[in-house]
């Protein structure tokens, strides 16, 4: 079945819980897309999984668009979501529709996410009144860490809850079509949760939302610079890649591969005639 924003907020509806994980390149999304993913997030912590980066700061408007492409090309169903990277939206809301417009025309995307709250109403107005739909990401905002002053978790006194309740409201009442929660304590995602009629994805935010988010490198063991507590390990292929690596390389030097089997054949009187 085709996931779109309406088949999102359907879903909250009918107590239905969403599942996204993040992908940048075309075979993973594929994959997924054919597991029975609701959403795929083309997610800027590309720039720390795919690109070696140590934070978001520096992902580009190009580096979001080739990858987004090359995602979308990978998926018949899923929702395929872009962010916008940092500063592409924040300086003004001329900026933010137009780049929330080349994610879509040159990126493919189905919708666009943009970090923050409230301050960022405006933009999210704005590009949803032009036709993209938008999706919120609220607590802890990795283009923002060098304000938050770390990744951490937010929320934790009242008035941060209070704020990250507000909004969450307010980007409702802009116009996202869902809202993920990072990092937050469970029982206050569950209170923003019941407080909106938009889905929440979380991501280290409990239980109590509407969905859940992973990053693929985490999930699958394939990153190891750092670990969140909020990951659940699915499966250990970098272990499993590391030893096909080792295979291939030990079989390559033993002159093991290739064997027949991997070579293309051509008649021996033919190869004889040449001088
Ligand atoms: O960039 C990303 O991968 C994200 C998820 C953590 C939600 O924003």
């Amino acid at each position: 079945m085709k996931n779109t924003v309406t088949t999102f907020k359907k879903a909250k509806k009918d107590g239905k819980k969403l599942s996204m994980l993040t992908a940048y390149d075309y075979s993973t999304a594929k994959l997924m897309d054919e597991s029975g993913i609701h959403g795929i997030l083309v997610g800027d912590s590309l720039g720390n999984v795919m690109l070696g980066h140590a934070d978001t700061i520096s992902v580009t408007m190009d580096d979001m668009i080739h990858h987004g492409a090359a995602v979308a090309r990978g998926v018949q169903n899923a929702l395929v979501v872009v962010d916008m990277p940092f500063m592409s939206y924040q300086c003004s809301v001329y900026d933010a529709v137009y780049n929330a417009g080349r994610l879509l025309k040159e990126g493919r995307a189905k919708a666009v996410k943009l970090e923050g709250g409230v301050e960022i109403t405006p933009q999210v107005t704005a590009i949803v009144q032009a036709g993209i739909p938008v999706m919120g990401h609220i607590g802890l905002t990795p283009q923002s860490v060098n304000v938050l002053g770390g990744y951490k978790v937010q929320g934790r006194d009242e008035a941060a809850a209070q704020k990250l309740l507000d909004d969450a409201k307010a980007l409702e009442k802009a116009g996202v079509f869902a809202i993920v929660l990072e990092c937050v304590p469970a029982a206050l995602a569950r209170k923003i949760t019941e407080a909106v009629d938009i889905p929440t994805i979380g991501i280290g935010a409990g239980a109590g939302c509407d969905g859940q988010i992973l990053v693929y490198q985490d999930m699958l063991g394939m990153f190891s610079d750092y670990a969140p507590k909020f990951v659940k390990r699915y499966a250990d292929i970098g272990s499993r890649m590391k030893e096909a690596f080792s295979d291939y390389i030990g079989e390559v030097s033993a002159g093991t591969f290739p064997a027949e089997e991997h070579s293309y054949p051509i008649a021996d009187e033919l190869i004889e005639k040449l001088y």
